[in-house]
């Protein structure tokens, strides 16, 4: 089965296409994020408009890279919600156009089951579950207990920020640049992890919930108590690292007290982190730790939504229930 995937719900537009849910034939990504490296965010407004431009291109390059053209496309997998509405509306309504121009099936895909999907993708790695899901990125932070590639249970979610969030406000109050994860990650490379003492929310509580926003107030009173933070930066940003990895990796510690798992999956854009996968593996010698195979399959691609298209296709109870029909509206389908 071979699906075209789209994912615009934040600053990229991507388009894929992805054979049996795991052979990645193509993984067209265009980025907005350099027009908002200095802002510390993304505007919702401008990313929406530069992705009506790149959607088609960038369709177009997908299909000429896997060299398949719309004819040899099963379905097309659509990231429905969560997001931002305008940018997730131009890639519903692009979907939508091209599943009745070309009469293949649409389904219907929530970002966050594309995450869950990406350590599938190459097939180089072999998903086994039950498993603890991390998912972290910049708009959520769950914990899952799957049983299969879509099913499972959520353990628990962050209660403010997200994990990549913190990453993210946390480098704007360093003076560093958007996407923060990455930034704080280059500049922690120099830095004393131990340097700052950084709090970890809810630590030995019985909780898989993850809080975040104590941790970024705390780096800025740590920040504004000192003469000149500049000097001091890789301190600061290995420090914090140190604590957000902790936080994430200390739920993880609790669920597998409670729960026998045949292997935890870390995904999302926080699961490039470096730090957070050194000491995953360190903390859980005796659970294999997956982690999407290419960086570019942690943070949001197409080739995900693909993915978690297919493995919807196959574990519904309902057949036709991941299908969008054509009649769906739009914005029924990003409400749902
Ligand atoms: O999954 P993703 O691409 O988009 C959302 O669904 O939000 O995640 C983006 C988030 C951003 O907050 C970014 O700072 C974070 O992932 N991120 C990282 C790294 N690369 C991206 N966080 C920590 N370390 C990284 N290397
Ligand atoms: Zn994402």
């Amino acid at each position: 089965m071979r699906i075209l995937g789209i994912e615009t719900s934040c600053d990229e537009t991507s388009a894929a296409v992805v054979e049996h849910g795991t052979t990645v034939l193509s993984n067209a990504i265009s980025s907005t994020k350099d027009l908002f490296s200095d802002l510390g965010g993304v505007l919702p407004e401008d990313a929406a408009r530069a992705q009506t431009e790149y959607m088609i291109p960038v369709i177009e390059t997908a299909l000429r890279d896997a060299n398949t053209t719309f004819k040899d496309i099963d379905a097309i997998a659509i990231t429905h919600a969560p997001g931002l509405l305008g940018s997730l509306l131009v890639g519903t309504t692009t979907a939508r156009a091209l599943s009745s121009i070309h009469h293949i099936p649409l389904i219907g895909v929530h970002h966050t089951l594309g995450h869950l999907c990406s350590v599938c993708l190459d097939g180089t790695l072999q998903p086994r579950f039950p498993s603890l899901t991390l998912s972290a990125s910049g708009g959520h932070t769950d914990l899952w207990l799957r049983t299969s590639h879509t099913k499972g249970q959520l353990l628990g979610r962050t209660r403010d920020d997200a994990a990549g969030e913190a990453f993210d406000k946390g480098a704007k109050l360093l003076g560093l640049p958007y996407p923060g994860g990455p930034s704080i990650s280059a500049s922690a490379e120099q830095g004393d992890n131990k340097a700052y003492a950084f709090p970890i929310a809810l630590n030995g509580e019985d909780s898989f919930d993850y809080s975040f926003s104590g941790l970024k107030t705390a780096l800025r009173y740590q920040i504004e108590s000192l003469d000149d933070m500049s000097t001091d930066t890789s301190n600061l940003a290995a420090s914090y690292q140190e604590a957000i990895c902790l936080q994430l990796l200390d739920r993880i510690a609790h669920a597998v007290k409670k729960h026998t798992v045949s292997q935890i999956h870390i995904v999302g854009g926080v699961s490039a982190n470096k730090r957070l996968r050194t000491l995953a593996v360190e903390m859980f010698p005796e659970i294999e730790v997956l982690t999407p195979s290419k960086i570019s399959y942690c943070t949001d691609n197409a080739a995900m939504i693909a993915s978690a298209g297919f493995f919807l296709t196959q574990e519904s109870d309902d057949a036709h229930a991941p299908f969008v029909t054509s009649s769906t509206s739009p914005l029924e389908a990003v409400l749902s």
